[in-house]
């Protein structure tokens, strides 16, 4: 035998792992089980659903639709050129919620848009995250189309980019019964964004030379600026809301809230809708009956499976075969 080993040299050890021999689980699909697994999914998702359900059914919602009522014109063309004549200061203009239940603090502001592609693969690359987070060298060449200025000088525009150049500018105040009602912008970004991705340095010839900026200008150090950096954060589905400001107290059923509208944001070129959404969150977030819908559906189509193939084995019971042998392992063995 010894002879035979040496021999043999480059043969493995035995063991289960070299010879494909470790236990496995390989269920047998045998009715009982099949039964069990339905109901167990069924049993398991139907709460979870209804629960889901519950979370946002709690959450009050109202949402208004502005930018058509914010500019005369019946067609979005009359609408642009109305707006362009502005250059750029835009109109004002008013919408209200009747609140009719009452919304707990915080309540979320936020601006929707529609038919805004911010996922256009060449919109979310053109951006330098070197250069918004104060990195001097940083390359810009990410940034194309809009890096430099134009002419022989050649200037750094800062932020550099598609989606800082098209920076949201719309602005918004509210008023509650006719009284100012205070909110904050602060908080309203990514922590990470504001500490790591973002530099306290000024813009550059962003704000002062107007064919640079295509949206609205940027006030402060980048890293203060949180509707900038909201704004940076693209969206990953051409309808998308982004948070605004956040109301730090509760509004009482049967109050008004008015929002006095700077609407400047030319969505009309692109036959894009604004809108202005309050909303209160609960532990699963905003409005969205989809996740509870999901299970509730998955839940019942399992526990229906369930109850029929329950039926029928109970109906027609039926001896199994040898299941023994379609376990390899076991088969080995014997
Ligand atoms: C706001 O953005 C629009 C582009 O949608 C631009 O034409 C306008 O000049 C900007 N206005 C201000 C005040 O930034």
């Amino acid at each position: 035998m010894a002879d035979v080993k040496e021999e043999r040299s480059n043969e493995p050890t035995y063991n289960p792992f070299t010879q494909q021999e470790l236990p496995a689980c390989k269920p047998l699909l045998v009715p009982k089980l099949v039964v069990i697994t339905f109901m167990f999914i069924g049993t398991l998702f139907i709460p979870l659903g209804a629960i889901c359900l519950q979370a946002s059914s709690e959450v009050v919602e109202y949402t208004q639709r502005y930018d058509d009522l914010c500019v005369q014109g019946t067609s979005n063309a009359d609408r642009e050129t109305n707006l362009q004549a502005l250059n750029g200061a835009g109109t004002n203009c008013q919408v209200s919620f009747q609140v009719t239940e009452k919304m707990k603090a915080p309540v979320f502001i936020y601006y929707e848009l529609h038919n805004f592609y911010q996922n256009h693969r060449r919109y979310v690359k053109s951006r330098s995250d070197e250069q918004i987070r104060g990195d001097a060298t940083g390359a810009m060449s990410s940034c194309e189309p809009k890096v430099y200025t134009g002419g022989e000088a050649k200037l750094e525009v800062s932020p550099c980019g598609l989606i800082a150049w098209s920076f949201f500018n719309d602005t918004y105040s509210l008023a509650m019964n006719g009284q100012n009602l205070p909110f904050t912008d602060k908080g309203i970004a990514w922590s990470s964004d504001r500490k790591e991705k973002f530099g306290n340095q000024p813009t550059l010839n962003f704000n002062d030379i107007p064919e640079y900026r295509g949206g609205g200008s940027i006030s402060g150090p980048l890293n203060e600026n949180e509707h900038f950096i909201v704004w940076m954060r693209t969206s990953a589905l051409p309808t998308f809301r982004k948070l605004y400001g956040k109301i730090e107290q509760d509004v009482e059923a049967g109050s008004t809230i008015t929002v006095d509208i700077d609407n400047r944001y030319n969505t009309y070129k692109f036959d894009g809708k604004k809108k202005l959404v309050l909303s209160t969150a609960s532990w699963l977030g905003g409005k969205n009956d989809f996740l509870g819908i999901a299970y509730l559906t998955v839940g019942s189509i399992c526990f229906i499976f369930g109850l029929v193939f329950l039926g029928l084995l109970c109906k027609y019971p039926r001896e199994l075969g040898d299941v023994t042998l379609l376990s390899w392992n076991k088969a080995q063995k014997e």
